[in-house]
């Protein structure tokens, strides 16, 4: 089968790309990426050179390249991660969040509506998240059911994207799947993130900036384990339905943060005091939800579906990602990942 996956080059989708690719040598897969601040092609080392991986690059807002990279590939199957994901940089500045999740996943619509018969048997995945759904208060979990209510520019755009790719599969019967996911962690994940931004700035002595008093609650799940849960939709769900997936770790940042303090010291031998005492309450995010849980109750029936990592057991598994892919880290940090982007994809079209 012929696979595309959009944003192959950015923290969930390399993470996809280096579980998948190996595994199914039967499968051809093409990584569509515009590689933008949050790419890293540094995360694909392991794929890179194998038979059944390649990479285009394509911005999904242009519609001619999104049309030829189609042509080239003709993919059956479409796992769309490409997305402009920080909520922090969508409230700064929301045009490119509007442009690339809304635009560029109509785009891709689009192209699958003109070239895919009703027989078929091909597949658009959307991968989308649990901040469609809003804020929780202190009790109750989100639901496939529960309705719409984003806060930030970024969540709205993913919401806007999730009403699109659902109106294509009512509409023209186009065969199409979402899942929406919670909070996200483990390697090769942009230091803009909560989770790699404590990870580095204890381990360089610099502060640790809490949005207002710590106490907002995310949903963490290990990157693979969201990985093999969009695989496992794709395998055994079924078409036109929406999948939750979570770990059912509800942690509040202030004890994310401490966790993390103590799992660094003990694997750097440092003194645990000193790394909590770099914390620092700092202005809190305009619009910050409250509370984020999943209830994943349906992708555990109907796909099989179970994490296999605990928070304690992933966190660990984080740490010493960045501990021992030192390279990785300062390449990010110094932008020398960027450069390399530059001089070696510059001046080429895909
Ligand atoms: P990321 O920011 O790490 O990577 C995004 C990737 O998309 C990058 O490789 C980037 O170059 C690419 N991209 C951005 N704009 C593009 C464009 N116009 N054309 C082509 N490629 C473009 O994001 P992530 O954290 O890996 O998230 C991937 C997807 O999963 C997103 O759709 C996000 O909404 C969703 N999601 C993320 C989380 C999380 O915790 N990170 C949780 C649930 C869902
Ligand atoms: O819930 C899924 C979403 O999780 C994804 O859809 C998004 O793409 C992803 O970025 C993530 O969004 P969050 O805003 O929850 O993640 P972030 O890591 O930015 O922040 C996690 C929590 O930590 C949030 O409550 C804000 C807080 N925070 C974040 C940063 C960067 C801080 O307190 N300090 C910080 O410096």
């Amino acid at each position: 089968m012929k696979v595309m996956v959009t944003g192959g080059a950015g923290f969930i989708g390399a993470n996809f790309l280096n579980l998948l690719v190996p595994r199914l040598p039967e499968h051809q897969f093409v990584n569509v990426d515009k590689l933008t601040y949050a790419a890293n092609l540094g995360s694909l080392q392991a794929v890179e050179q194998l038979p059944n991986y390649m990479l285009r690059r394509v911005d999904i807002t242009d519609m001619e390249a999104v049309d030829a990279v189609f042509d080239e590939v003709e993919p059956e199957l479409v796992v769309h991660f490409a997305a402009e994901s920080h909520v922090d940089r969508s409230i700064l500045g929301p045009r490119e969040f509007i442009h690339t999740n809304i635009e560029g996943t109509f785009n891709l619509l689009e192209a699958c509506r003109k070239r895919w018969p009703a027989d078929a048997g091909a597949l658009f995945h959307h991968v989308s998240t649990d901040e469609v759904y809003g804020s929780l208060g202190e009790t109750g979990k989100f639901h496939e059911t529960t309705a719409y209510d984003p806060s930030s520019p970024y969540s709205a755009s993913k919401a806007a994207s999730d009403h699109i790719v659902r109106a294509y599969h009512r509409t023209y019967g186009l065969p199409v799947k979402i899942t929406n996911c919670s909070n996200n962690y483990g390697p090769m994940q942009f230091p803009e993130k909560l989770i790699p931004l404590m990870i580095l700035n204890a381990l360089e002595r610099k502060s640790l900036p809490i949005y207002g008093k710590g106490l907002n609650v995310r949903d963490w799940l290990y990157v693979e384990d969201h990985c093999e849960a969009i695989w496992s939709v794709i395998e055994r769900g079924e078409i036109g339905r929406t999948y939750n997936i979570g770990g059912d770790s509800e942690k509040r940042n202030i004890d994310v943060v401490d966790t993390l303090c103590e799992v660094v010291a003990d694997e750097t031998g440092s003194d645990v005091g000193e790394l909590l005492r770099l914390k620092e309450l700092v202005t809190d995010r305009p619009g910050h939800d409250l509370r984020y849980a999943i209830d994943a109750t349906r992708i555990r029936q109907e796909c099989g579906w179970e994490p296999k990592e605990t928070f304690d057991t992933g966190i660990r598994k984080t740490v010493k990602w960045y501990l021992s892919n030192e390279d990785w880290v300062r390449d990010v940090r110094s932008g020398e990942y960027r450069k390399w982007i530059d001089l070696n994809y510059g001046d080429r079209t895909t």
